[in-house]
């Protein structure tokens, strides 16, 4: 049985220009299309479980505005369970001014709004949807004290604790990583992480090294067109795989990492166990690369029908 998964963190409503190439400061340049879409790293995790069918709870915040009530409505349209987002009194709904250029790289400002507002004691207010629930998954868009309580409400009612500390802040709180069964990271958020600069295969494999004496279980740095190095203590000993990606093309990069997080944290929560990790992990990377053949972030990401329909053993494979 699907056991219940729990995303505390961001909702930003995404606004993406897609133009040749980036404008220099002062410069303007035209764009050739727009896509206004929901967002925000919580969010876009939620709904990339919720398109593979994981029962999903979103904890998070936005404001009493109408990009608050159209990300609402999103997340229910696809099957996320809202009854955790809240609604700041003063905040915005926070936004993301996104531009994506022709080679599919983006650059992002994001303006975290309400998100600021999801405070420790909102996780506290939220106790019996974390303590009811089987994994909890948390990212770096909102006060990072409130993640952490998060993860003590979950740990102490026995539910498993998933880090993606993104985006990357060298300044982030590590302590948190002795709450944490799963991490999962990008070169850079490796590098804030573990000081360990991240140029070759044996940086990351060091710092996955290091990740796992830090506390996770399981320690995941996706690597680009590198692959996904999935880092797991097994036997009381480090054992770690190079997870190849398929190539693909992309014409939008904009959540992929979000994809991956979320439909990871899906695939192992309709396992019931965390012991299928490395399957899963294959998968959570094929997922991910879908979502960069197509424009935006939660738009972008494929359903569970959607997929069988055109790609029938995929997730045998
Ligand atoms: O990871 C992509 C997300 O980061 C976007 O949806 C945007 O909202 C930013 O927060
Ligand atoms: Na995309």
């Amino acid at each position: 049985m699907s056991k219940n998964v729990v995303i505390f963190g961001s909702i930003v409503q995404d606004l993406i220009s897609y133009t040749e190439r980036f404008p220099r400061p002062g410069e303007s340049v035209r764009g050739s299309a727009f896509h206004a879409g929901a967002g925000g790293k919580g969010a876009n995790q939620a709904v990339a479980a919720a398109r593979l069918g994981a029962n999903v709870t979103m904890i998070g915040m936005v404001g009493k505005d109408m990009f608050g009530d159209s990300n609402i409505e999103s997340l229910r349209q696809n099957g996320v369970d809202t009854s955790g987002v809240g609604r700041s009194q003063e905040k915005h709904t926070a936004t993301a001014t996104i531009t994506v250029n022709q080679e599919a790289e983006n650059s992002i400002v994001v303006t975290l709004g309400a998100n600021l507002d999801l405070l420790p004691e909102f996780a506290d207010k939220s106790h019996s949807l974390l303590a009811n629930s089987h994994l909890v998954l948390c990212q770096g868009e909102i006060p990072e004290a409130a993640n952490r309580r998060a993860f003590e409400i979950a740990r102490g009612n026995g539910a498993k604790t998933f880090l993606n500390p993104a985006p990357g802040d060298a300044k982030m709180d590590k302590s948190i990583l002795s709450l944490t069964d799963i991490v999962c990271t990008n070169e850079n958020e490796a590098e804030f992480i573990t000081g360990i600069p991240q140029t070759t295969l044996e940086d990351a494999e060091n710092a996955a090294r290091k990740m796992l004496e830090m506390g996770p279980q399981i320690a995941i740095i996706t690597l680009g067109a590198k692959g996904v190095l999935l880092a797991q203590t097994l036997n009381s000993k480090p054992d770690l795989k190079l997870i190849p990606v398929q190539k693909v093309e992309a014409i939008d990069t904009t959540g992929a990492g979000d994809c991956f997080c979320g439909s990871l944290a899906a695939l192992l929560s309709l396992d019931g166990n965390l012991e299928n990790v490395e399957r899963a992990t294959r998968c959570a990377a094929k997922l991910a690369a879908l979502s960069v053949t197509r424009r935006g972030t939660q738009a972008s990401y494929w359903k569970k029908g959607e997929i069988l329909e055109k790609f029938p053993g995929f997730f045998e494979e």
